[in-house]
């Protein structure tokens, strides 16, 4: 059999990991033929690929970003759905003209809908479930996120330095698109006083209160977390506009920071690694199974996989029955609501 394998979508970390794990598998288990395919899905169209053999997949477990680069592709997405049939053709024929068997394609939420359009086009595919923001439908956990919450948690224990040193509030925007798990994780395992998470918005008297109440109590320095999906009404983003009513409503010193792609650069976590292994792995068991138009998954811990149909489209978030917020609610941390 000849696979292709495609990273898409925001690079993250884990991807080389699950490259290797799908090509080492697919070559030494199935002596299969793997071809990496360059920059995404437009690296389908243009046939800009190379085969994979184990000396190439050799070295990049630990590497972060992506050996077969990526991009975002709303426009080949688009192409799989216009009414114009001879332009999703095009697709199908480089497809064929590259003599796959099927296709693997590591990425986000729009990854695994595009690759979903590629199944409904009669294409075999398989999805990976690749993204920091762990916001994927139909999986309990994402790689990627695992690193992307030890950064933010390292940069927020050094927050608090400051943050104790000067006596300020200290405003930390992280990732996550549309949905407040990095925030919540990292907010919580980094001891963060205020929480705030696209999911549940926020009640500015409440963060007001929550720090005053810090302040009455001989802690005037606190540290709060905001994920990035959390905008106002006009789109400003939550930081921005806090950053200055905290100090003024409350008085105490203000400063921000945005951690931005810090968080999905560079090595992955031992964690992420052995999940893009295991993920990878398994994917090279449904190709072998021809168990096609599925996309890999975590379910209770266990690895298993889900139709790509039932994931395409949906968003996976933060409920106001998470366990590690209730608790955190339980212990005083404000969700400013
Ligand atoms: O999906 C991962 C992510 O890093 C999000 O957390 C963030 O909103 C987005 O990608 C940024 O994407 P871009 O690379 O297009 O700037």
């Amino acid at each position: 059999m000849k696979i292709g394998i495609l990273s898409s979508g925001g690079d993250c970390p884990g991807i080389n990991a699950t490259i290797r794990g799908v090509g080492k598998t697919a070559i030494t288990q199935y002596g299969m033929e793997v071809v990496g395919i360059h920059g995404g899905f437009s690296g389908l169209l243009n046939r800009d690929v190379e085969l994979l053999d184990e000396n190439s997949l050799s070295g990049i477990l630990n590497m972060g970003g992506t050996i077969l680069g990526t991009s975002r592709e709303k426009g080949f997405r688009e192409m799989l759905t216009s009414v114009d049939h001879e332009k999703s053709n095009l697709i199908t024929e480089a497809y064929q003209e590259i003599g796959l068997d099927c296709l693997v394609c590591i990425g986000g939420n729009g990854t695994q809908k595009t690759t979903n359009l590629l199944a409904e086009h009669g294409m075999n595919v398989i999805g990976l479930p690749k993204t920091i923001d762990n916001d994927i439908w139909g999986t309990d956990e994402t790689f990627g996120f695992d690193t992307a919450v030890n950064i933010a948690t390292d940069a927020i224990d050094r927050l608090h330095s400051t943050a104790c040193s000067h006596k300020r509030v200290m405003l930390v925007e992280v990732m996550g698109h549309h949905a407040g798990w990095i925030a919540l994780h990292a907010g919580m395992a980094g001891g963060a006083d205020v929480i705030l998470l696209p999911e549940l918005g926020f009640d500015e008297q409440k963060v007001y209160d929550a720090i005053l109440r810090r302040a009455h109590k001989g802690k005037p320095h606190s540290i709060v977390v905001i994920a990035e999906g959390l905008k106002l009404p006009d789109k400003t983003h939550a930081i921005d506009y806090l950053t200055d009513k905290i100090e003024e409503k409350t008085g105490i010193e203000t400063r921000k920071t945005v951690l931005g792609y810090i968080q999905r650069g560079g090595t992955p976590s031992p964690y992420d690694r052995n999940l893009a292994t295991r993920f990878g792995g398994y994917a090279t068991e449904l190709i072998a199974n021809r168990q096609y138009g599925r996309m890999v998954c975590m379910r209770n811990g266990k690895i298993g996989s889900i139709p790509l149909k039932e994931v395409a489209g949906k968003l996976k978030l933060v409920t106001p029955d998470n366990d590690l917020l209730v608790q955190g609610k339980r212990m005083g941390v404000s969700f400013g609501i």
